[in-house]
């Protein structure tokens, strides 16, 4: 198994590839439904299906008291005022907490209880961290204008559950205002 540090000498932060990881691309026909604007969604779809992200996934075979990790790149752009985005998801074992840290470009994160629904936005930037609790729902934009690049560390039994969340699609959209990223109410907008 390779270490983190090896690991991560072999990121390439131009390309998001990391050999020796699961890599894991998803591209905007990936995200169908979750933009709110879909005449953006689609339009931007017809020109192209873009990169929106890419995930290097580590496993190590510790058992559950290891740690697994993710490194991701994420795309700059916007469908119509809402900035490129994760799918989004809970964790398959609900408990389970996990800690992004940022490491190039400026982002947020979109964070949602699953039980109260309620939600907010942190900021997800270069040697910045953000710490997901259990039994939420995160998501992450990039609202810069370079690749935002990140490692998420969980618990190797968290797991990902993406149909749950995908059912309301997060209760807030992030869309750009006035050059400034902005959560507003998914039914208000
Ligand atoms: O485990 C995590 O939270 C991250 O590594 C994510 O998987 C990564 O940001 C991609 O997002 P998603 O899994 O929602 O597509
Ligand atoms: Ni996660």
């Amino acid at each position: 198994m390779l270490s983190l540090e090896k690991l991560l000498s072999r990121y390439n932060p131009i390309t998001g590839e990391m050999p020796g990881a699961t890599m894991v691309k998803r591209h905007l026909s990936d995200l169908r439904g979750c933009f709110a604007n879909n005449a953006a969604f689609e339009a931007t779809l017809a020109a192209g299906n873009p990169l929106l992200y890419s995930v290097g996934a580590v496993e190590p075979a510790g058992g559950e008291g290891d740690l697994h990790y993710g490194v991701g790149m994420l795309m700059p752009g916007k469908i119509g005022n809402e900035y490129f985005m994760t799918k989004g998801h809970l964790h398959s074992w609900r408990p389970a907490a996990e800690f992004y840290f940022g490491l190039t470009g400026a982002g947020v994160m979109l964070l949602e209880d699953e039980t109260s629904g309620q939600s907010r936005m942190v900021p997800l930037q270069a040697n910045g961290v953000v710490y997901v609790p259990g039994y939420t729902a995160h998501r992450t934009m990039n609202v810069g204008k370079t690749p935002l690049t990140y490692i998420g560390v969980y618990p190797a039994k968290a797991g990902h559950d993406y149909s749950t969340i995908a059912k309301t699609n997060f209760r807030f959209v992030v869309v750009e205002r006035d050059g400034q990223p902005v959560m507003i109410e998914r039914n208000k907008l």
